[in-house]
């Protein structure tokens, strides 16, 4: 069932929330909207639910998942924040920044969700409607991005229907997400808190706050890309069907272009298709149109597409390490 959350009068949204949220609670899965990609959501509490999540994904192992909160007191609840996961959470929440904190002995949440670590990923997500979802269960919702294991993340309801639709109850609908990559994360678990994940939230900006460079991590190259220490964080991901070529400077006739800015390379004219993320080069944008134009370049049916490159600068980061991914060996 799909809902169209921005033609709902206000009586019927109170009755499809507590709709949602009586379907999780009853253990199914439900799509959700979030303003960095579509979740794909169970009760994190739910082992079961959890489990039946892992399988509509198709993930290779059981990686943890990250569980979505309506607020600081059931944040706190769940997790243990210390001075720099509290300034992070006063600064970015709701917003796209998962924190990862020791996890409370008594918290509900499965170990499957936090694939048996002592540790818990938690976000207050910006999205109106999942934030209402999630009050009403009143519990954390664990959603990872509503994609089949490895494929690229869905900003799009149309798109998270066709990756995960048929293992779903409902699909909740609220339009193009807003960021369009998924939340920086990161852990507030040990001596120095450490960038597990760049994302939504330019990490100039969270070092700001902090007025201090964020650790680094460095697993997810190492030999075994199959057992990161940031678990989840493979090498290939984010993967279309086709090849991505990073730094292009000229495109061949049968390679499709992901453009950036005003000035494009030698071959363009003549390229099976060319879409621009931002034709004044603006990252933000970039950034919110990243995943829905891969898939519409993939779906040109091209071989390769060919990616001009992206400053580093910003949400430069986190777009070239979703491209990075997306282009490295299968
Ligand atoms: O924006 C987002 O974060 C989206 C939306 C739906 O909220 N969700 C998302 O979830 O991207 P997912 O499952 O695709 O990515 C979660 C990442 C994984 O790389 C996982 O390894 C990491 O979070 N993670 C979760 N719990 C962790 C933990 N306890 N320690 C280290 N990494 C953890
Ligand atoms: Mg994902």
């Amino acid at each position: 069932e799909l809902w169209h959350v921005n033609e709902t009068s206000p009586e019927e949204y109170d009755t499809r929330t507590s709709a949602a949220a009586r379907h999780l609670a009853a253990g199914a899965l439900v799509v959700v909207p979030t303003e960095t990609v579509y979740g794909l959501a169970a009760d994190a509490t739910n082992g079961e639910a959890v489990a039946r999540l892992y399988a509509a994904k198709g993930r290779p192992r059981f990686n943890p998942l990250i569980s979505h909160v309506c607020g600081r007191d059931m944040a706190e609840t769940h997790g243990i924040f210390d001075e720099t996961a509290s300034k992070l959470a006063d600064r970015f929440w709701p917003g796209p920044l998962t924190l990862v904190v020791p996890k409370r002995p008594d918290s509900g949440i499965s170990d499957l969700a936090t694939a048996g670590l002592d540790t818990v990923a938690l976000r207050w997500p910006d999205s109106p409607v999942t934030r209402a979802i999630i009050e009403k269960l009143g519990r954390p919702v664990a959603a990872p991005s509503a994609n089949r294991s490895g494929r690229v993340s869905p900003t799009t309801a149309e798109a998270a229907s066709a990756e995960v639709g048929d293992s779903v109850a409902l699909i909740v609908d609220a339009g193009s997400c807003r960021v369009g990559l998924e939340s920086t994360i990161v852990a507030c678990t040990g001596d120095r808190p450490t960038l597990l994940r760049p994302g939504g939230i330019p990490t100039g900006e969270i070092e700001a706050v902090l007025g201090a460079p964020l650790a680094r991590h460095a697993g997810d190259t190492g030999p075994d890309p199959e057992a990161p220490a940031a678990p989840g964080m493979l090498a290939s991901h984010y993967a279309p069907r086709a090849k991505v070529r990073l730094a292009a400077d000229r495109v061949g006739a049968d390679e499709a272009l992901l453009a950036f800015g005003p000035a494009l390379p030698q071959g363009a004219d003549a390229a099976r298709a060319v879409l621009n993320l931002s034709e004044r080069g603006d990252l933000v944008d970039a950034a919110a149109n990243l995943f829905t134009y891969l898939r519409e370049l993939d779906a040109s049916g091209a071989g390769t597409i060919a990616v001009m490159p992206i400053p580093e600068t910003g949400l430069g980061e986190a777009i070239n390490d979703r491209l990075r991914r997306a282009a490295a060996p299968r």
